[in-house]
C-alpha cells in the first residue's frame, strides 16, 4: 500500500455518516424569514437522523409541553428558529464523530469539541460579541475535525497517537506528524475547503494551536476574533478535563486572554464557575450524554 500523504487523500472516498452540504446549507441561512424556514425544514428533513435528533429534543423533559412533538414545525415553533438551528448544525457535525464510537475518542474528540463549542459561544456573549456566537459554537465543534478522518484513515495508528499523546501530555499534532506524517490541522483545514466551508473555519482548523503566530498576519476582524475565541475555549475545555492539558497550552493561555481582552473577574468566573453553570445547558446535555 502507498504510503497516504496530505496530497493523496481521497476526501470524497472518506467514509463519514455526514452531509457536508446540509451543513454548509444551514450555515447560509440568516434570519427567521418564511423562506429560511421553508429552507431550514427542507435541509432538516433531507438528512433523517438530524430530524430525529430535533424532535427527541422538542419532547425531552426540557421543551415538552404536554402534547407530543411530531412534526418539524412544531419542534420550531416550541424550541424556536434559532435554537433549532443551533441544535441542527450541531446534529449534522455529530455524524460526522459517530464515526469513531469508542470511549477515548469520545472524550477527548468528541466531548472536548462540544464542550470547546459551548465554551467559546459563551465567551463571544461574555464579551459583547454576540454576532459571532454561533459562528463560535460551530468553529468550536469542528476545530478538531481533522482528528475524525486521521481515525477514518487509519484507525489502528490513530488510537497509538491518542495513547501516547495522552501517555506523553504531548501536543496531538506533534505526535500525529511522528506516525501519520501530518497533523489533524492540516487535514482538517485541508477537508473544510474540500467540503466548501467558510475559510474562516478553515482558519481554525488550523491554527487552533497556535493562533499567536497568525493573528497579526490576518486582516480580516472576524476570522482575528473567531480564532481566539475557539482557541481559547480549546485552552478551556482541555482544564475542564475535556481534553488533554499540555505545557504548551497554558503558557499561551494568558496570551490569549488579554488579545480577547477578557478581565481578571472574566478569567476567574471561566476557572471556577462557569463549569458548573455549563452542566446546566440543554446542549451540553443532549450533545455530551447522546455519543
Ligand atoms: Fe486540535
Ligand atoms: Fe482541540
Amino acid at each position: 500500500m502507498s504510503k497516504i500523504t496530505l496530497d493523496n487523500i481521497d476526501f470524497k472516498n472518506i467514509k463519514l455518516p455526514f452531509q457536508p452540504h446540509v451543513l454548509s446549507g444551514i450555515l447560509k441561512l440568516q434570519g427567521d424569514s418564511m423562506m429560511n424556514f421553508h429552507g431550514l425544514n427542507n435541509l432538516v428533513k433531507s438528512d433523517q437522523s438530524i430530524t430525529a435528533l430535533i424532535l427527541k429534543i422538542a419532547n425531552s423533559s426540557f421543551y415538552f409541553r404536554g402534547n407530543e412533538v411530531t412534526t418539524l414545525e412544531q419542534a420550531i415553533g416550541i424550541i424556536g428558529f434559532q435554537t433549532v438551528i443551533s441544535f441542527s448544525i450541531a446534529a449534522s457535525i455529530k455524524n460526522a464523530y459517530a464515526s469513531a464510537n469508542y470511549s477515548k475518542f469520545r472524550k477527548f474528540v468528541w466531548q472536548h469539541s462540544v464542550v470547546c463549542g459551548i465554551v467559546s459561544k459563551n465567551l463571544a456573549v461574555r464579551l459583547h460579541l454576540d454576532q459571532y456566537k454561533e459562528e463560535a459554537f460551530i468553529g468550536g465543534a469542528i476545530h478538531d475535525i481533522g482528528k475524525v478522518i486521521l481515525n477514518s484513515l487509519d484507525r489502528k495508528l490513530f488510537i497509538t497517537v491518542l495513547h501516547e499523546a495522552l501517555d506523553a501530555n504531548a501536543p496531538f499534532f506533534a505526535i500525529e506528524s511522528k506516525y501519520f506524517g501530518f497533523n489533524h490541522n492540516e487535514l482538517g483545514a485541508r477537508c473544510i475547503e474540500f467540503w466548501n466551508l467558510p475559510e474562516v473555519y478553515k482558519i481554525i482548523a488550523m491554527h487552533h494551536n497556535d493562533p499567536e503566530l497568525v493573528v497579526g498576519t490576518l486582516t480580516n476582524e472576524n476570522e482575528k476574533i473567531l480564532l481566539l475565541l475557539v482557541a481559547y475555549g480549546d485552552i478551556l475545555a482541555k482544564k475542564y478535563k475535556y481534553g488533554q492539558l499540555t505545557e504548551q497550552d497554558l503558557s499561551g493561555e494568558a496570551r490569549i486572554a488579554q488579545k480577547l481582552g477578557l478581565t481578571n473577574e472574566d478569567r476567574n468566573y471561566y476557572d471556577n464557575q462557569f463549569l458548573d453553570e455549563m452542566k446546566g445547558d440543554a446542549f451540553y446535555q443532549f450533545f455530551i450524554t447522546l455519543l
